[in-house]
This record gives C-alpha cells, sequence and structure tokens, in this order.
C-alpha cells in the first residue's frame, strides 16, 4: 500500500503542533479528498471508517495519523491488551512510540506501543550488512521457509518488502522475549502485530524516560551504570545477539536504572561477517557517551575481550594489535590474514 500521502500528511501535523507551541497560527491543510487517492489509500482510508465506532481514543490524531493507528493497533485494542492511546511520546525516523493505557490482558497501567512507519526499516542504510546470513521472520516469529514467500522477498515485489518489513518488526519483538528472559534490561514485549510492538512502557503520564543522550551524570553514578550495560552486553553475547545499533540514544534512564530498547536490526555473532565491526562500533558508541561523563575505557579491548570470553570468531576487519599471540585460534587467524 503506498502511503506517501499519509505521511507528508503526518509531517503536516509535527510542523502545525511545533507552530501551536510557539503561538502561531498554522495554515490549514486541507482534509484529503478520498477521490482523488491513489485506489489502495481510498481503501485503507474507509476501511477505518468502520472500526472507529468501536475503537476511540483519547490521544487527538491527524486524520491519516488515526487512520493508521487504527489499522496498526486494532487488534490490541480488540484482545484487551490496551484500552486507550493517550499521548504520542515519540515520533522517530522509524518509528513513533504512544503511551497507552493498558487492557484487561495486562497487568499494568501504560503500556507504550511502538508503531512502524510503513516499511521504514528497509530504508535502514545498508540493511543488507545487518539482514546478512540472517533468516527472515514471519508474523509469528517463525523462519520463513515456505518458498513462494522467499521468492517473493528475493524479488523485492510488493508483497515480498512487506514480508520484509514485517520480519524486521518480528526480530525486535523476539530478541526483546530472548533478552527479557535471560535477565536483561529490556522493555517487557507484550505482543506484535503487523505493524506494531507493545511492551512496558518506561516513564510517566507526563513523558517517557529520557535517553542517556539526553542527559548528564555525575561520575559515580556513571561508573556503575557503564558496567550495567557492559553487563547487558555480555548477556546479550551470550544469547548470540549484537544489538546492532546501540548508542546512548537507544538507552533509557528512569529511576537510577537503563532500560536498552530499538532492537529490529539485531545481528548474529555466529553467521553475520560484520558481525565484530558492528559489535565494536556498538561498544565504542558506548564508551563515547560514558567518556564524557567521565568514565575511561578502551573499546576495542573492551569489544575484543567480551568477543574471545564467547569464542566467536573473528570476522575479517580484526586489527591484528588485538589478537593474542599465546592463543592458538588467535595465531592461526594471524596467518590466515596475512596470507590475503
Ligand atoms: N518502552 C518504551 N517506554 C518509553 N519510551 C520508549 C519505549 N520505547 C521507545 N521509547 C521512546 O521512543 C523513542 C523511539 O523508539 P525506538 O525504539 O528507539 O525507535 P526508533 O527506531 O524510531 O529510534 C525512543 O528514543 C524512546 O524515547
Ligand atoms: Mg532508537
Amino acid at each position: 500500500m503506498d502511503t506517501t500521502n499519509y505521511f507528508e500528511e503526518l509531517d503536516d501535523q509535527d510542523l502545525t503542533e511545533t507552530l501551536i507551541a510557539k503561538g502561531k497560527r498554522p495554515a490549514r491543510t486541507p482534509a484529503p479528498n478520498p477521490k482523488k487517492l491513489a485506489e489502495p489509500l481510498r481503501q485503507f482510508v474507509h476501511a477505518q471508517d468502520d472500526s472507529r465506532a468501536a475503537f476511540k481514543f483519547t490521544y487527538k490524531a491527524a486524520r491519516f495519523e488515526e487512520g493508521w493507528l487504527l489499522n496498526s493497533l486494532g487488534d490490541f485494542y480488540e484482545h484487551q491488551w490496551i484500552s486507550d492511546v493517550l499521548r504520542r511520546v515519540k515520533g522517530g525516523k522509524e518509528a513513533s512510540v504512544y503511551l497507552c493505557r493498558a487492557g484487561a490482558e495486562v497487568n499494568a497501567e501504560f503500556i507504550a506501543a511502538k508503531v512502524y512507519r510503513p516499511r521504514s526499516l528497509r530504508n535502514l542504510k545498508n540493511d543488507h550488512a545487518y539482514r546478512e546470513g540472517r533468516d527472515n521472520l514471519d508474523n509469528e516469529g517463525k523462519i520463513v521457509l515456505d518458498d513462494g514467500m522467499q521468492h517473493a522477498m528475493q524479488k523485492r515485489t510488493e508483497y515480498g518488502k512487506n514480508l520484509l518489513h514485517q520480519s524486521w518488526i518480528a526480530y525486535e519483538f523476539t530478541s526483546m522475549q530472548v533478552l527479557k528472559t535471560a535477565g536483561a534490561d529490556v522493555p517487557e514485549p507484550y505482543e506484535m502485530a503487523h505493524n506494531a510492538i507493545l511492551m512496558s512502557y518506561v516513564g510517566d503520564l507526563d513523558g517517557c524516560a529520557p535517553t542517556l543522550s539526553e542527559i548528564s551524570l555525575e561520575r559515580a553514578e556513571a561508573c556503575g551504570l557503564f558496567e550495567r550495560v557492559l553487563y547487558n552486553i555480555d548477556l546479550m553475547l551470550s544469547k548470540e545477539r549484537i544489538h546492532g545499533d546501540l548508542s546512548a540514544y537507544n538507552i533509557l534512564y528512569w529511576d537510577g536504572a537503563l532500560t536498552l530498547i530499538d532492537f529490529p536490526q539485531v545481528v548474529s555473532p555466529m553467521v553475520n561477517r560484520n558481525a565484530y565491526s558492528i559489535f565494536e562500533r556498538d561498544v565504542t558508541r558506548v564508551c563515547e557517551y560514558f567518556a564524557k561523563q567521565g568514565v575511561k575505557a578502551n573499546p576495542r579491548k573492551i569489544a575484543s575481550d567480551l568477543w574471545k570470553k564467547h569464542d566467536y570468531r573473528f570476522g575479517p576487519e580484526i586489527h591484528p594489535s588485538l589478537l593474542d599471540a599465546d592463543d592458538e585460534r588467535d595465531r592461526a587467524l594471524w596467518q590466515k590474514l596475512k596470507g590475503r
């Protein structure tokens, strides 16, 4: 479905909110005329009209945003995972996160709904670097084995693109499940749908928790939190996962505790040939933030030590200075690198 118009409308809405905040009167954006919309989008707009009666929410959404929310969150409402959408807490490049009131099925007051922009995830730069060696997952988080579906994804048909979009979301959801069970500091994942994930909400009614990038820490506290991030990175490695986009922008801080978020691009240290460089970059970005808070560390050494601890193979980008001359496997790798 081509929803470009929808997002133009949404972006207008973002601008409108900004102008109102500045006390300016925005130019009125006329409501789109369904007759002028492309056929798939027209069906989409009309399809929303029936379900609207049942699912009404407090959040005042722009016209198309409302349609998109009904489409993305309708199932969650029907199954009583959420009872209301209260506000949009973050609008990002790839997804928007909404604060929802939890429904009867969830033992919590609030819940976060991450709703993806249409197929936004496939626009990730170098997405093949992340997808390398990675199976595609279906809407239940199972590996896609069906020939027709695989063909559609390879050929990048419309259907195939939708399947790939679903696969990114499934990776985010299933990774959170595995990591939460392992005891990592990640939100509790509740449910996933074709375009959204429900998870525990970090924050309060006034807004979501800040990311580390938004705050400064006292050195003493920063030391403890840095250790905690490393603990999580180590735990992720033990579950064969590398975050792939870890930085102060994807770590929330609330009541002195951290929560790692944003997992669609997770990478396997076993099968992805770029794994080590992606891993080292994650560790480096984390160290860069904590260096600004007064915690000095050597990211290359930390990354290399953690990698070796879990016995993963170093990829082609490994720097020779990180190899251990006393380690037989490292010596063998060194011979191999020299021979290229
Ligand atoms: N579980 C959550 N609770 C509270 N806020 C969240 C939660 N998950 C995400 N957010 C907020 O939404 C923003 C975007 O979410 P994220 O998963 O990082 O998606 P994106 O791909 O758009 O960066 C985050 O930076 C954070 O501010
Ligand atoms: Mg993010």
